[in-house]
Order: structure tokens, then C-alpha cells, then sequence
């Protein structure tokens, strides 16, 4: 039998550690109290103890480290036929597998951790994957609606939160944090990472995998995170998911690659590649990407892993004639392991052999996945993350729970608000809550929600009732047909109105009316690609019918990513954005509309008008003819504004804030300084990110017109005021050449400070001399 510790003093001794530990998450305070104790390290460095077993290991061995399989069900790709389901066991027995996904839970993963640890020759423990994405159990807001808070502290909390109850199942490796950054509101996965904007998606993006890794891998309570896709799936064309995509130098480098450049900066443990073609090379055998720019010029110190079956999808793109050749490509590429593909186990032995795969690839990736086992403290202790008591005590921990309405509160975006419509008096008004997702318990939970018990979000009618005991419900329409699976297309309801005359004469005789509309949970993410934008189904139908008796309406949407709703921004008088707000959903939806909670979100990304629209998004180039002009001959559209619906960083508050004294001081040109005063000028206390934007007129590549490169948070009693201040680096007024080399032009910078991308309230210059 091979360990590589003592297994019962471990045990103890991880046992006491994880009694110890604690969050503590404040009801409505960002403040972020973590305590994540080291667990004794060994004298011996790392690298040595890397260096010692990989001098024991095989060829066969090292490739299986490289090699990575799904538990035996289909969780999250094609479920593996019963013979696959063998000789994964039979790998598992011969160390031919370095590390497995969506096998969780302290016994599964106990069982699969012995078979390898006390069957196979060396006893390499195995790391154990899952799409921990926005909560394990607790399921938190999506990504995109937890963006949509600013509040870095929050994030980094919820990635916190979600990395404790993954670890205490057993869980060692997130595929999170999404950091593809997206201007394409059809693509189903903007619901999975933070918008469109570079900046805050890089600032975001830090923040996540900060939560979930902590500063100390090897403690028992933190998991290794995964930055992906790398790179460029963002941009599938039209939005459809593993679509093509092709992308210039500039977007590639200012887009693209920052916010994967900021986490690998801040030492994130894995990357994972992505299943589109990028300029005609396919990701996962892309040595651009993850030879020369990751590990040669960022100088990253952690393993690629390919995307689901990515490499053998490669055949179908027309680029590897067969599994041999991806396996051959994929390696000597930078891929370190491959996910379900079986490429590496089958062929990677006789390429080395064969000379068309050098040993050195080899052992390169082998000694990088290996960092991560021993950072992880897995050769310390195997079953470090497999404790029972722990699993039960973390799993809905009541400050988890708090935290998720903490969480939820802040990512909920309020976009219109004629005459004061909400705040809605408690107690005061017949209210009718009207539409399918006002009871549902399931959508709000959003879509990457794996681990999570179907049907525990508090509803958005059962979060109202706490405030209000005069209120009657209507469905109207049924938003969905049949039941509704992870895996398998949603069927959306297009025919049976039914329900609607019931929903008019409920709204007939109301004060006011919430209707809950939106979009399944299961309609966007992984595969979920919308070529409309609409409210589906009948869903805008029944907002009509009910608008044509009663005016008087708050529209709370539910939705996985920016909606084209110009007829209700016209229509309806107050519209709440609370995206899918997870497990606390209902709750963090009535404090909003009832005034316990004032809305303080801003949009991280744009909301067209129109789908035609789209890709639209603030940080974009100026044409040579902007306009308006009498003439047709400049860049418009003849049937819609070139205006979004809603422009990036906007969102309401039920108070005002007023902004002032914007100075700069640009006496040292590497370090700018801008202060400005915000004042809370209206009733209620409140939050306003402050938003800080710039532009260069002149340079030698053409600058979009504004680029967000500060933002600050601020919470105001009213009529106080603050000092907001803010400095710019080379980092922040800086940018990638055509070259792909960072400069800093020397010329005039603007400086835009405001409530949103297009709310400007102050504006000055400075410059910059060669
Ligand atoms: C495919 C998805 O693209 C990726 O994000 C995910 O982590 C893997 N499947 C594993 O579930």
C-alpha cells in the first residue's frame, strides 16, 4: 500500500484545522472576514519532491497524469458507455489517470481517491474537477448578475463561500472563473462571466479566483481555480456557441487576453482552453496561445487543460486527420491535459516513441500538474477534502445562506423608475403578482447549478409575502413545457394563452402589479445560444394584455443575459433587473422592491435595443462619419438608433447623487491623480459606483471612444459627501500595438467620471509628453 504521509495523524490534524475554520459574512456589510489556516508544510521544496517522482514514474505513468475522465454519469458532456465506464476503472488502477470530474461527495470521491492511492504503483492522488461556477449547494446570482454588483470584496466572498462547501464534498479544482469576455448578448454563456468590459472583467476576474484559492492552496478549505477559455470564445460569431471566431491583433491583446493575463499574474492554478477555432487554429492545439503567450511571455506556472473533448473535436474542424494526430498536436501545443478526449492515454506513448512528441513536452506538462497536487498538499494527505463532518457542517451553513442574499441584493440592476413608483409601501397597496417565473423555484437558480437541490429558491411571491399581506398571484402564461433538463433543449410555451384573461382580471382590480418575467434559467449558458432577444414565449403578450387594464406595473426580470425590451423601457414605469439571483432569489427581490434594500447594481453589459444591434458595446472605435447627419451618409441603421436600450454601467438608485470638483493632477506622468466630491442629494442612504473613463484623440493606433480605468464603489447617508479619488498607472493608460508590444502614447488623455458609460457629469484633460 503507498501513502505518503501517515494517514491517521493527517487526518487528525486536517480534522482540527477545518473545526477551526470560519467566514464570517455580515448581513449587508461587505466586509470580508476569512480565516484560512496553512496546514504544516515539509522542508523540502516543491520542485524537488516534483523532481524525485517523476524520476520514478514511467512513460505510461507520466502520460496519465495528462489524462483526465468524467465520473461514470453524464453530468456535464456525452454520458460514457458502460465498457468506457471500465476502463476508466481500469486506468484508475494502473495510475493512468492524473485527475477526474463531477465525481463529488466525500464517500465517491474517498472510494475513487483509495482505488488510486492504494492500487496503483505510485499512489498519485487524483485531482478532482467540477463546475463550481456560482455556488456548490448555495447557489449564488450568476456571474454575470454578481458583475452587475461591482463590489469586488462580494465577489471574492462569493467564490469564498463557493470553494468551502466544494472542498468539504471533496471538490479540489474549479472550472471557474469564466474570463471570456463577451459583446454578444445571443451567445448563451455571457451568463457565465462578467460582461463586456476588460477592466472590471480583469478586476473581476482577480477577485474570483482570490475567493476560491485563497492565499494558500494547501488549506483544506480552498480549491485550485481554472481560468477559461482560452481563448477568444467570447467572440463566436453570431453568437452561436462553439462557433468560429477571428479576431484582430487589437482585440485580441487589449480584449481578449487581459483579464487571463491578470489571473495568471495573480497566480491562478490552471487554465483551460476553449473549443473554438481562433484565426483558423483551433485553441487546444494553438501554440500561440499557450506556448508563446501564456507560458513564454506571461511565464505561467500552471497546467492547460483542454475543454471537454476539445481535442477530438478537432477532426471535425478539419484540422487532425485522427485522435492520433490531436494528441500529437494538442501536446506539442502546450495542452497538459486532456479532458475526455482519450487522446493522450491511447497515442501519446507510441508519438514519444515515435519521435513526433519529445520526451521534454512530456515532462513538462507532468511537472506541472504534479505543482499543483503537492500545492494542494494532496501528496501530504490524499484525503484532505473527504471529511463527513465537515461536508455536513458546510453544506447551507446559515452564513452561506446569508451571505447569498447579501450577494443577490447587490447584483440586482434598477432600470427604470417613473415618479417613485418604488420603493412600494409595505402593507398599503392590493398588489398582484402576475407571471411564470413569480413562483418558480427552480429557474432563478440560473443554469451552472450541478450540485444544487432542484427547487430551493426562495420564489419571488414568497419574498413578497413577507412584506405585503395583500397580495394575490396569476401565472398568465406558463413559461416552459414540460420538465426542463440540464442537458436537454428547453421547450418554450408559444401556444396556450390560456391563462392571461385570468391574469387581466387579477391586474383589473389591483393597485399595483409586479410581474416576473424573463427567461428560464436553463435558457442561456453552455450550449444555449438565442438568436432572439425577446421576452420568449408568450410572456410579452401577457405584458401587454396586463398593461392595457392596469399601467400601473414594476416588471422584475429574471434573465441569464442582456434583453432586447424597448417596447416595456417605453411602457412600463418601473423595471428591475434581478437576473437569476440564486438560492436567496425571492428575498433579495422583495427588499429591493419594498425599499429594505436600495438598489445600487450598474449593467456590465449593454442592452440593445434590437438583436439587429448586436454586437453592441460602449469601449467601441469611432467610424469616420459618427453623425447625426440630414443626409443618410453616415454610420447608422435607417430602422433603429445607434443607441443601446440600457448603455454599460447604468443603473438607478431611489436616491440621487451629484458629482463635482473633478481635479487631475498630472505632475507625475506615471502616476495621474483625479479626486472628484459625490454628494448624496436625495432621501434615502445609498451606493453609487463611480465610474472613471478615458480617451487619447490622437495616438498611433486609433483608441476607442471611452475606456473604463477606475471604479469605486461608495455608500452615502443622505446629504453626505465624499472624496473619490482615483489613480492612473501606464497599466491603466496604457494599451497593446498592432505589434502586440504595451506602449503609452504620449499625447492628450480625456478624463470622463460618471454614473454610467453615457451618464458623463465631469470631464477633463490632461497630457502625457514624449
Ligand atoms: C465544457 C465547458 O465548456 C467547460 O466550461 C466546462 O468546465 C467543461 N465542459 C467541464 O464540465
Amino acid at each position: 500500500m503507498k501513502r505518503w504521509f501517515g494517514f491517521t495523524v493527517q487526518f487528525l490534524v486536517v480534522f482540527l484545522i477545518i473545526t477551526g475554520f470560519f467566514i464570517s459574512c455580515k448581513q449587508g456589510s461587505k466586509q470580508v472576514e476569512t480565516t484560512i489556516q496553512p496546514t504544516p508544510t515539509t522542508s523540502d521544496s516543491i520542485e524537488v519532491k516534483i523532481a524525485a517522482l517523476m524520476a520514478k514514474m514511467t512513460l505510461e505513468e507520466k502520460i496519465g497524469q495528462m489524462n483526465q475522465y468524467n465520473g461514470f454519469w453524464d453530468a456535464t458532456g456525452p454520458a460514457p458507455s458502460e465498457k468506457k465506464a471500465k476502463l476508466k476503472y481500469a486506468h484508475l488502477r494502473k495510475g493512468l489517470v492524473g485527475a477526474v470530474l463531477n465525481v463529488t461527495g466525500v464517500d465517491k470521491v474517498r472510494k475513487l481517491q483509495e482505488i488510486v492511492v492504494n492500487e496503483s504503483r505510485l499512489g498519485i492522488p487524483l485531482l478532482f474537477g467540477f463546475d463550481v461556477i456560482h455556488g456548490y449547494k448555495t447557489i449564488t446570482p450568476i456571474p454575470l448578475a454578481e458583475a452587475a454588483s461591482w463590489d469586488l470584496p462580494l465577489i471574492e466572498q462569493s467564490a469564498r463561500v463557493a470553494a468551502i462547501e466544494a472542498s468539504a464534498v471533496g471538490i479540489n479544482w474549479t472550472f471557474a472563473p469564466m474570463v471570456d469576455i463577451t459583446r454578444d448578448a445571443r451567445w448563451g454563456r455571457v451568463m457565465e462571466g462578467a460582461g463586456e468590459d476588460t477592466y472590471l472583467g480583469s478586476k473581476i476576474a482577480v477577485a474570483r479566483v482570490k475567493g476560491f484559492q485563497g492565499s494558500d492552496l494547501s488549506a483544506p478549505n480552498t480549491i485550485a481555480a481554472c481560468a477559461k477559455h482560452f481563448a477568444g470564445y467570447g467572440f463566436s460569431e453570431a453568437g452561436k456557441d462553439y462557433n468560429t471566431v477571428d479576431v484582430g491583433t487589437s482585440t485580441l491583446y487589449n480584449i481578449i487576453f487581459p483579464p487571463f493575463k491578470a489571473v495568471a499574474d495573480s497566480g491562478v492554478a490552471t487554465f483551460m482552453n476553449s473549443f473554438n477555432i481562433i484565426n483558423g487554429i483551433p485553441s487546444t492545439a494553438n501554440k500561440f496561445l499557450q506556448r508563446d503567450i501564456l507560458k513564454d511571455k506571461w511565464k505561467y506556472k500552471g497546467f492547460v487543460v483542454s475543454d471537454w473533448g476539445s481535442g477530438l473535436e478537432m477532426i471535425d474542424h478539419g484540422f487532425a486527420k485522427d485522435l492520433k494526430q490531436v494528441a500529437e498536436l494538442s501536446a506539442n501545443a502546450g495542452s497538459d491535459m486532456d479532458m475526455e478526449s482519450y487522446a493522450y492515454v491511447t497515442h501519446l506513448k507510441e508519438l514519444v516513441e515515435s519521435g513526433k512528441v519529445e520526451m521534454k513536452v512530456i515532462d513538462e506538462a507532468v511537472r506541472r500538474i504534479l505543482r499543483l497536487k503537492f500545492e494542494l498538499g494532496l501528496f501530504d494527505d490524499p484525503y484532505r477534502y473527504c471529511n463527513l463532518k465537515n461536508e455536513k457542517e458546510q453544506i447551507y451553513h446559515p452564513d452561506h445562506l446569508a451571505f447569498a442574499l447579501t450577494m443577490a441584493k447587490s447584483s440586482i440592476v434598477l432600470l427604470k423608475n417613473t415618479n417613485q413608483l418604488l420603493p412600494l409601501n409595505k402593507n398599503q397597496q392590493r398588489i398582484a403578482v402576475i407571471g411564470p417565473l413569480a413562483d418558480d423555484k427552480s429557474s432563478p437558480l440560473g443554469n451552472w447549478r450541478l450540485a444544487a437541490d432542484d427547487n430551493n429558491a426562495v420564489t419571488a411571491i414568497e419574498g413578497i409575502r413577507k412584506f405585503s399581506s395583500t397580495i394575490s398571484y396569476a401565472k398568465g402564461v406558463n413559461l416552459v413545457i414540460g420538465k426542463t433538463s440540464f442537458p436537454e433543449e428547453v421547450k418554450i410555451n408559444e401556444t396556450d394563452s390560456s391563462g392571461i384573461s385570468e391574469a387581466v382580471a387579477l391586474a383589473k382590480q389591483s393597485e399595483v402589479v409586479i410581474m416576473v418575467l424573463g427567461e428560464h434559467g436553463l435558457q442561456s449558458g453552455e450550449g444555449r445560444s438565442r438568436s432572439k432577444l425577446d421576452l420568449p414565449g408568450l410572456q410579452q403578450q401577457l405584458l401587454e394584455a396586463v398593461y392595457a387594464v392596469n399601467k400601473n406595473i414594476v416588471l422584475v426580470l429574471m434573465n441569464g443575459r442582456p434583453l432586447a425590451l424597448t417596447w416595456a423601457d417605453e411602457h412600463i414605469p418601473a423595471i428591475v433587473e434581478a437576473w437569476q439571483p440564486g438560492i436567496q432569489s425571492g428575498n433579495a427581490i422583495a427588499q429591493v422592491l419594498f425599499g429594505e434594500y436600495n438598489p445600487s447594481g450598474k449593467l456590465p453589459m449593454t442592452f440593445p435595443r434590437t438583436v439587429g444591434q448586436v454586437p453592441i458595446y460602449y469601449n467601441h472605435f469611432s467610424t469616420g462619419r459618427p453623425g447625426p447627419k440630414k443626409e443618410v451618409f453616415w454610420s447608422h441603421y435607417i430602422d433603429e438608433v445607434n443607441e443601446p436600450l440600457y448603455p454599460f454601467g447604468f443603473g438607478l438608485s431611489y436616491t440621487n447623487f451629484a458629482y463635482s470638483n473633478l481635479k487631475i493632477d498630472a505632475a507625475n506622468a506615471t502616476l495621474i491623480k483625479a479626486d472628484l466630491t459625490i454628494k448624496n442629494t436625495g432621501q434615502f442612504a445609498g451606493e453609487e459606483v463611480v465610474q472613471l473613463y478615458i480617451r487619447t484623440k490622437t495616438g498611433t493606433v486609433v483608441r476607442p471612444i471611452k475606456e473604463l480605468k477606475g471604479f469605486s464603489k461608495v455608500e452615502l447617508q443622505p446629504g453626505a459627501s465624499k472624496t473619490v479619488s482615483f489613480i492612473l498607472t501606464n497599466e491603466e493608460l496604457g494599451y497593446y500595438n498592432n505589434d502586440g508590444n504595451f506602449i503609452v502614447e504620449p499625447c492628450e488623455y480625456e478624463v470622463m467620471v460618471g454614473s454610467s458609460s453615457k451618464d458623463i457629469r465631469l470631464k477633463e484633460k490632461f497630457q502625457i509628453d514624449k
